[in-house]
């Protein structure tokens, strides 16, 4: 898709369809909107006064000029009322009006991007980065794997609107922020939904050296020998019922002048997840070639943290494995040495991502980063608390936590914490090791998290749970059904606040 800024006056724009917002409730229309209105005949006032059109959030309205104009439909998208606006209700709005305008066949979509709301909570570079975000993750598809075009046109074209010519440097900066950052989620979402026997650990690797080599990012891949030397016993032993050898990505980005890693990110890759010899039942087990989405969002993350020049340091560390039950896997009451020395009971094979990320962390630490994040689809049982709009954030550090929570929160990407209470490390020991794999006494995502804070001494760090929040099975708001590319988005957003902007 082709994105411009564009500025002219509202009437005389050639396009399919021009998307105009609008509050509930708003009797005025705004200047622009007004002009339609009178080259329509009156057609929206008609339909504000007789109640049809009300403004509210999700709402879309649809009018043809019939040729009255070169704007061939005006399309105008409520934002829901004034006082509760927030950035991600506009992301929103345009992504449903572009996948609405989609669905009809319109492949040339202006969207007005100046005039939103006038309370200057938020700026024009704002406004335009939300809109570029939403119409790119609204109109996002995965279309690879099919080998006839049926029914489908692409929208090949996108305006982003100013009414005059001084808006336009402000809306270009945020379209552009916009562009870079929504092509990373669609990228962590390209490789959430490809399949396992497409994407396989090695698969992954090569996906990374790729975003490496474009971003002049370090990359090092450890293969399963590298792992043998360093004694990532947990890691190799999830790897070990394969036929796929196991990766380990680590891609490193440097904004600033320091040897210091600021921020390293850890995501959980595993390309499928059986469950091992802990077999997971049949029913809704494709979802998991989804349980890499820890690991894709870090590395899309990574990318786009180097395209916007970020003043910061970050290391991601993807370990990439398959949990596949041959006849060489690791057994429940199998003991396993991690990197770190620890000992580790199996008691279900099904809670792998733990034990590769418990290597990954030991790993990592060792270069004492100042800020460990790791990113993981990995328990059920954070499903089970907060549903699957919602991740789960546990850490042993609170001001990252709550970091974490507001870039979060200003990205619209919902997180909920989750109590690492000390008393449940009881519920993770074991009578013939150091520590177990598997909690017993329910409060699985807290057991889980406390496992992986084992691996991480005294560095600060959180543990983000995906499992509910990485793919959804239908298209809502700007998420479209498959995986979500969250938390890539908010990812993003920690590193600019925490590099205070761009590198000169
Ligand atoms: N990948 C799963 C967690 C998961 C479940 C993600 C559903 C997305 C949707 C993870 O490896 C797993 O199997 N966890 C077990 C842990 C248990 C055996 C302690 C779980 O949650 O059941
Ligand atoms: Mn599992
Ligand atoms: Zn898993």
């Amino acid at each position: 898709m082709d994105i411009k800024v564009a500025s002219a006056g509202i009437t005389k724009v050639e396009t399919g369809a021009m998307v105009v917002f609008m509050f509930e409730g708003e009797k005025r229309l705004g200047r622009e909107l007004g002009a339609l209105n009178r080259k329509l005949g009156k057609v929206i006032t008609a339909s504000i006064e007789n109640g049809e059109m009300k403004g509210r959030a999700g709402e879309l309205n649809v009018f043809h000029s019939l040729g009255r104009m070169p704007v061939q439909r005006v399309a105008v998208a409520g934002l829901g009322k004034k006082e509760e606006f927030k950035l991600d209700k506009l992301r929103a709005a345009a992504a449903e009006s572009c996948r609405a305008l989609k669905q009809n066949k319109v492949t040339d979509i202006t969207v007005l991007a100046t005039s939103i709301a006038d309370g200057r909570k938020f700026s024009q570079e704002d406004y335009a980065r939300a809109i570029t975000e939403g119409a790119m993750l609204g109109l996002y598809s995965f279309r690879k794997y099919f080998t006839k075009e049926n029914d489908f046109k692409e929208v090949k074209k996108l305006t982003l609107l100013s009414t005059s010519e001084d808006g336009v440097a402000a809306i270009k900066k945020g379209s552009n922020k916009g562009r870079i950052i929504a092509e990373a989620v669609c990228l962590a979402r390209d490789m959430v939904n490809e399949p396992a026997n497409y994407l396989t650990p090695a698969a992954m690797a090569d996906i990374a050296k790729k975003i490496a080599e474009d971003n002049k990012l370090e990359i090092t891949v450890l293969e399963r020998e590298d792992m043998q030397k360093l004694g990532m016993g947990a890691l190799l032993g999830v790897s070990r019922g394969s036929v796929q050898p196991p990766k380990m990505i680590i891609v490193s980005y440097k904004g600033r002048k320091s040897n210091d890693i600021d921020l390293a990110l850890v995501g959980k890759g595993i390309t499928f997840d059986t469950g091992g010899i802990s077999l997971k039942t049949a029913a809704g087990m494709e979802e998991m070639k989804a349980d890499m989405s820890g690991g894709a969002a870090v590395l899309a993350a990574i990318g786009s943290i180097a395209r916007l020049k970020l003043k910061i340091n970050v290391t991601v560390v993807v370990p990439a494995v398959e949990n596949m039950p041959d006849g060489g896997a690791i057994r429940p009451s199998d003991i396993l040495t991690a990197l770190t020395g620890k000992t580790i009971e199996i008691i279900s094979t099904d809670a792998e991502g733990r034990l590769i990320l418990c290597d990954a962390l030991g790993y990592i630490n060792k270069s004492k980063p100042k800020a460990i994040i790791d990113i993981a689809t990995l328990t059920g049982a954070c499903i089970v608390a907060l549903g699957k709009q919602c991740s789960g954030i546990l850490g042993n550090d609170q001001s990252l936590v709550d970091r974490i929570i507001e870039s979060a929160s200003e990205e619209g990407e919902a997180v909920w914490q989750l109590p690492l209470f000390e008393d449940y490390r009881d519920n993770i020991k074991s009578s013939v090791a150091d520590i177990k794999n598997g909690g017993s006494g329910g409060g699985g995502t807290i057991t889980a998290a406390l496992f992986l804070s084992e691996f991480v001494g005294d560095t600060p760090w959180a543990h983000m749970d995906i499992a509910g929040t990485n793919f959804t099975d239908r298209d809502r708001k700007y998420l479209v059904k498959g995986g979500t590319g969250v938390p890539v988005r908010t990812l993003v957003n920690l590193a600019i606040k925490m590099s205070g902007g761009r590198k000169k």
